[in-house]
């Protein structure tokens, strides 16, 4: 179920700017893959059990014959969602069980990748698991999984990426530019418009916590994780980092 601000527009929609924005890069990718005799682009996506993540995994399948590991915290879930991306899009689909919010799971899961990928490289990694006030989550919760979780998925499954020209989506939101407006000076909107560090990312995501209010950890979270992928971005000039906002 979809539970966050957009609800006119359908998951279908708001995952094609995903897969859009996927596939231009896809095309030298693919034809990349073809010249080396490699398979379909594989792509990791988190939180594929439900709402964007779903759709997107069975636009990719269908749409742009790529080959998705379907991240999902809750493995009957991950199931029931694996069986209708195969009666719907097609086989090229399979479960890794993920929950971003745990270092033990997050690693366990690049283990399980690590075994299925054998000497195949990922295309891409879509740190599209979230969470917002409105599913009744604490602010820890939206921070832990909104803001830390792509950083566990990016140091766990980076050496499964590959490292030229490789893809790094992280699914951002309106409320991470809204975040900015309860800011009057300039010095700090900048702050939040430019890459931190992690340390940097850790003494704001501390401060959010500690005022305690779940709609402003929502937005904060997608604000840090703009931060966070700029950051990204200059540490890997051969990737292509972005964070995306679904339907815009
Ligand atoms: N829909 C919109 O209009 C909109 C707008 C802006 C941004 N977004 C962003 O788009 C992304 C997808 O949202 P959606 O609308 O598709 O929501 P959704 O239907 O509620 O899907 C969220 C997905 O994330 C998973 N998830 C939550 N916490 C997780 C964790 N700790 N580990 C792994 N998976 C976890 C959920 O799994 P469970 O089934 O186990 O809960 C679910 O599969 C989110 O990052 C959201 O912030 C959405």
């Amino acid at each position: 179920m979809v539970l966050f601000s957009m609800k006119m527009k359908t998951t279908a929609s708001l995952s094609r700017s995903i897969a859009l924005f996927l596939s231009t890069a896809m095309t030298i990718a693919t034809s990349r893959a073809l010249s080396q005799h490699t398979p379909k682009p594989r792509i990791l996506i988190t939180g594929a059990n439900s709402g964007i993540g779903l759709a997107l995994t069975k636009q990719l399948v269908s749409d742009h014959g790529c080959h998705v590991y379907l991240g999902s915290r809750n493995e009957e879930r991950g199931r029931l969602a694996v069986e209708e991306v195969k009666a719907h899009a097609g086989h090229s689909v399979e479960l890794l069980p993920i929950d971003v919010s745990s270092v033990e799971s997050v690693r366990s899961a690049a283990a399980c990748l690590g075994e299925k990928i054998g000497d195949e490289k990922l295309y891409a990694i879509v740190n599209n698991a979230g969470t917002g006030f409105s599913h009744g989550t604490s602010p820890k919760e939206i921070l832990d999984t909104n803001t830390r979780g792509p950083r566990r998925v990016v140091d766990n499954f980076m050496p499964f990426l590959n490292q030229s020209g490789g893809r790094i989506v992280n699914v951002g939101s309106g409320g991470g530019p809204k975040f900015l407006e309860q800011f009057t000076s300039d010095e700090d909107k900048i702050r939040f418009l430019n890459a931190m560090s992690e340390e940097e990312i850790e003494l704001e995501l501390a401060k959010i916590e500690a005022a305690g209010d779940a709609g402003d950890a929502y937005r904060g979270s997608k604000a840090l994780l703009a931060c966070y992928s700029m950051d990204l971005a200059e540490k890997y000039p051969n990737l292509l980092i972005s964070t995306i906002t679904p339907g815009m």
